[in-house]
């Protein structure tokens, strides 16, 4: 039995007063929970203070779908935000990767919906379709027990589609701004009762790809809206946009330190024309789960999916000039663990959450810190362990030495051998039993 399903025995709500008299013995111990994940985790996730999600006065049915999405405790990003979220106050809010920031705005803002209403109540934007997809199932898995209708909306999808689904209840939209800001200049999706925007990934938001498009939506919704805004990095731009639209906003500010400390980051220094032989070894030395592969443009991603295949790797790739419906199959297909390794352009670099890739290579090295920082992120999701490992050519010396700089952490040169220890949960898992047993 579970450590949730033994607690629920004393599991009484004090205080919540939107909850249902319970009618059954007991609630919690009918719930569908799924198996503990005993890997070790890093106090990137562990350094809480100790509240429990019944603290947080929530509706039944969404902690409901809290605990069988198999949520114990809020991690501490979580527990920093959803109470201040709760209230209404606008939020900027930074985190690591992996920490769970999805949940730290998806479960105020479920909690916040009155599914009675017929109206559009919440706005999630994200840069990337992907992203888009992953949100929205987040927000149906947790909204499971609640009769919230979301939708999603994307550029790369059938307009008339969505204006179908905008004719039936809709009270939370995830989207990229592209397509959302169509379909409110149409006069298709009403914001008028809009009292929620989240921004997440927000600093690539405001970049300078979405920086328009985020001032016309803005200008669709009510002015007394809630703004939530959650990335891992933010530069410079977001403050500009703090001090126009956010009220007195709530700053959370997690990262003393930048990398995360599950993550052991390595380079490996190569010549151009060696790089693929090097992955080849890497391929062959490491205890790989599975392993996102990032380049830095399309045609390289493709070039070296087709040198890996060649040489007999299982391997898809994805970016985004592929088509939608392709580019839905590859993540679906990628998520499900129907394949070891995926080659990418940065569409995978933000927010993706696959929590079995246990390796990242820059095949190709990024060129700024946030980047590196995002796609070394995909691995060691919650606070788990993993490995990053960077191929550095001779023009790449000096962007090394600026990103380990900037981030204020140490890229060491690779080992002849990596101790499994550092990113597969087996060897984790096996060292404690060793520990156990005094050997
Ligand atoms: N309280 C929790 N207990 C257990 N797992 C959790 C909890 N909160 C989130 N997770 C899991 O942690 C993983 C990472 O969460 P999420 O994608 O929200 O991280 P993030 O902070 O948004 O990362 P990124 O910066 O990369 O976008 C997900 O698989 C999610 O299901
Ligand atoms: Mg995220």
């Amino acid at each position: 039995m579970s450590v949730m399903a033994t607690k629920t025995e004393a599991a009484i709500i004090p205080g919540n007063k939107n909850s249902k008299p319970d009618s059954s013995e007991n609630w919690k111990a009918k719930l569908n929970i799924p198996d503990k994940d005993n890997r070790i985790k890093t106090t990137d996730v562990t350094a809480t203070k100790g509240n429990e999600f019944e603290d947080y006065c929530l509706k039944r049915e969404l902690l409901m779908g809290i605990f069988e999405k198999g949520y114990e405790n809020p991690s501490p990003i979580q527990e920093e935000s959803i109470p201040v979220a709760l209230a209404g106050r606008d939020i900027l809010a930074r985190a690591k990767n992996g920490t769970g920031k999805t949940a730290a705005y998806m479960i105020p803002l479920l909690e916040r919906i009155e599914t009675a209403q017929n109206a559009i109540q919440a706005l999630i934007l994200v840069p990337t379709r992907e992203l888009a997809l992953q949100t929205s199932q987040e927000c149906k898995v947790l909204g499971k027990h609640l009769d919230v209708q979301a939708m999603v909306t994307t550029g790369g999808t059938s307009l008339k589609e969505d204006i179908m689904r905008l004719y039936n209840k809709v009270n939370v939209i995830v989207a990229t701004p592209g397509r959302i800001l169509d379909l409110m200049k149409k006069g298709l999706a009403d914001m008028s009762k809009c009292k929620i925007l989240v921004m997440d990934e927000a600093d690539k938001l405001l970049s300078m790809d979405f920086k328009n498009l985020l001032e016309d939506i803005i200008s669709y919704l009510p002015s007394n809206r809630q703004i939530l805004l959650y990335s891992a990095t933010f530069p410079v731009s977001v403050k500009q946009f703090r001090d126009i639209h956010l009220m007195k906003p709530y700053e959370i500010n997690l990262m003393d330190e930048l990398t995360l400390f599950g993550v052991t980051q390595y380079y490996a220094y190569v010549k151009e024309k060696h790089k693929v032989h090097c992955l080849n070894t890497l391929f062959n030395k490491l205890e790989i789960n599975q392993a996102i592969v990032f380049c830095n443009s399309v045609k390289r991603v493709e070039l070296l999916a087709k040198k890996l295949i060649e040489l007999g790797y299982s391997c898809f790739y994805i970016h985004a000039r592929m088509a939608q419906a392709y580019r839905n199959r590859v993540f679906h297909d990628f998520r499900q663990g129907h394949c070891r390794n995926l080659v990418c352009s940065d569409l995978f670099t933000r927010g993706i959450d696959v929590q079995s890739v246990n390796v990242v290579v820059n095949f190709d090295f990024p060129q700024n810190a946030e980047t590196y920082l995002h796609r070394i992120g995909r691995s060691g999701r919650f606070g788990h362990l993993g490995l990053a490992i960077n191929m550095v050519t001779e023009d790449d010396e000096e962007d090394l030495c600026k990103i380990e700089k900037e981030l204020g952490t140490e890229i060491k040169p690779i080992p002849s051998d990596i101790d499994k220890k550092l990113y597969v949960a087996e060897y984790q898992h096996q060292q404690r039993l060793q520990q156990a047993d005094g050997k």
